[in-house]
């Protein structure tokens, strides 16, 4: 398989066996430099930091791209998971359902709501929720009756879209809300709708080292209402209306400021190019580990954005001290179930999460970005397979 797409072209010439990162935020950035740094001096000679014309140019690009019907720029993936509890009025005595094998953000948002994290497990195969744990937990919390079901927040995890239309199902015999963390997930797809088109309400990150990120901290947050989003703009300017002096409503400040918008609209350019070539990547991957370990599997219709690409290996550790030492950097994410941390201990209280804790212990992410050469790729698995032997 040739990793080259032809259609692609060669946008930049890379030695291809250069030492092989995890990711690569070096090469795309000599693609872009130029045109980032036109519209740095646009903002630095129009002086508006905060609420400039880029932040709408950036939503606007958003939204189309997605099909949303619109989209809220903010400050980062946590702001963009907190604001959309806060819009729908989420507070003390609510239960959301969030997977218990996720980033510890999406725990800490809804604790900062003032509701209560239901864990729910995950299906080892996708990693992420499992929705007949999460018709099990909405029962079980039901007859606990201490809390009211309000909302499930899937996780997209690695990039792959949680599987929604499930989850969906359950989402409406209970009347629940449906707030995707997407952070992870820009570019994944459920039956050719993109992340960001497939929930109600989706947060995604802007942190440098996803699939779209910026140089700095920001996120977004897509809708299928604009009157929701409306309400979002006005949370993320501390609840105040058109005046923006009056509160009319909580809010706090959830600005993703002008810098970090033209980052995200200018990298929004690559975008397309930049998937097409991890998908061929995660090809690759496929091809050379079929027999080898198991990965994160798609369900039928879905295509992962592969953020990451990662894989199951009991005895991960032992496998990647051997990866490290032969030149192959590798992530964890995560090595702790949500209710192992601290913070969560007190959140398992729906029962057990055997997935969630078997993932902690044999989860590995594996270099994925899009200026991976075939050559590379051959290197990392060459070098798993000796590991796994040794
Ligand atoms: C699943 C998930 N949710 C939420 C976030 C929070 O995003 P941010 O770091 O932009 O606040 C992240 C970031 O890593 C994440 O991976």
């Amino acid at each position: 398989m040739a990793y080259s797409d032809p259609t692609l072209g060669e946008l930049i010439e890379l030695p291809v066996d250069a030492p092989i990162q995890l990711f690569d935020l070096t090469t795309q950035q000599a693609l872009i430099r130029p045109a980032l740094e036109r519209r740095w001096c646009d903002i630095l000679d129009h002086g508006r930091y905060i609420g400039g014309p880029e932040v709408e140019e950036c939503e606007r690009r958003l939204a189309d791209f997605t099909g949303a019907a619109d989209a809220v720029a903010v400050g980062s993936g946590t702001q963009a998971l907190v604001m959309p509890l806060l819009a729908m009025g989420v507070g003390a005595g609510d239960a959301i359902f969030i997977p218990g094998f996720t980033y510890n953000a999406t725990a800490n948002a809804v604790l900062l709501s003032g509701a209560f994290p239901v864990l729910v497990d995950i299906d080892p195969r996708t990693f992420n929720m499992d929705p007949v744990d999460l018709a099990r937990k909405v029962d079980a919390v039901k007859k606990a009756g201490d809390l009211t079901p309000r909302a499930i927040m899937p996780v997209d995890l690695y990039g792959l879209p949680a599987d929604y239309p499930a989850i969906q199902a359950v989402a409406d015999l209970h009347g629940l809300r449906v707030i995707a963390d997407g952070a992870q997930a820009f570019g994944g797809k459920d039956n050719d709708r993109w992340v960001g088109n497939i929930a109600e309400i989706t947060a995604t990150s802007f942190y440098p080292t996803k699939t779209l990120g910026g140089y700095g901290d920001g996120g977004a947050i897509l809708a299928r209402e604009k009157a929701f989003a409306d309400r979002l703009r006005s949370i993320r300017w501390h609840g105040t209306g058109d005046n923006r002096k009056e509160s009319v409503r909580v809010g706090i400040n959830g600005r993703c400021d002008s810098i970090q918008c033209a980052v995200v609209t200018e990298k929004l350019g690559l975008f397309e190019m930049e998937r097409a070539r991890r998908t061929t990547a995660a090809r690759l991957y496929d091809v050379r580990l079929a027999d080898l370990v198991e990965k994160q599997e798609a369900l039928p219709g879905q295509e992962n954005g592969y953020g990451l690409y990662t894989i199951r290996i009991p005895g991960r550790d032992r496998v990647r001290a051997k990866l490290s030492e032969a030149g192959v950097p590798t992530g964890i994410y995560y090595d702790m179930a949500i209710h192992e941390m601290p913070a969560f201990a007190h959140c398992a209280t729906f029962g057990p999460l055997p997935a969630c804790e078997a993932a902690a212990r044999e989860a590995l992410s594996l270099p994925m970005h899009p200026y991976l050469s075939e050559v590379q790729i051959n290197r990392v698995c060459d070098a798993l397979e000796a590991a796994l032997k040794s």
